[in-house]
């Protein structure tokens, strides 16, 4: 699915989209250049879990949690970690938190779980194009198959 965006709320409003769609164990992998709109999708998204507090950009937290009413919401910026340092930061613990969902900012070459939504944002004239691929279905369909 791919959509464009023409202002920061537009961007915010899928994020929430997004973010009820949300279970336990997903993981939301966010590629997209500089400013091209990854945390603001994420303030979207704490909104989607029930988190009515703000959410900052966590690039010198490293990651932030937003305990939302419904869902947990991990979210990482991993643009200051090499990728020769994905496997020391304990990210199996929170993708193993019964109730929360991770979401990532610079998701380099990480373990990430099959069950996954990639999401591309890209600098488009007058606003941001989002590009979606929810992995999450063709797992549930193999699932079904076997
Ligand atoms: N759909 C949109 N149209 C226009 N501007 C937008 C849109 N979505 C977000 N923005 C603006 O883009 C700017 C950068 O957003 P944001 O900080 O979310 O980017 P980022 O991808 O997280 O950046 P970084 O790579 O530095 O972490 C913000 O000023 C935000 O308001
Ligand atoms: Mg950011």
């Amino acid at each position: 699915m791919r959509l464009s965006t023409g202002a920061e709320e537009e961007t915010i409003h899928f994020g929430e989209i997004l973010g009820r769609s949300l279970r336990a164990g997903d993981a939301v992998l966010l590629d997209g250049e500089l400013g091209s709109g990854k945390t603001t999708l994420v303030r979207g998204m704490a909104r989607g879990v029930g988190y009515r507090g703000r959410v900052s950009s966590p690039t010198f937290a490293l990651a932030h949690v937003s305990r939302g009413k419904r869902l947990t919401l991990h979210h990482l910026d991993l643009y200051r970690i090499r990728e020769s340092e994905t496997g020391e930061l304990g990210l199996d613990e929170l993708l193993n938190d019964p109730r929360g969902a991770v979401v990532v900012e610079w998701p380099r070459a990480a373990r990430w779980p099959k069950r996954r939504i990639e999401v591309r944002l890209t600098h488009v004239k007058n606003g941001r194009a989002i590009a979606v691929v929810d992995m999450r279905q063709r797992d549930r369909a193999q699932a079904r198959a076997k």
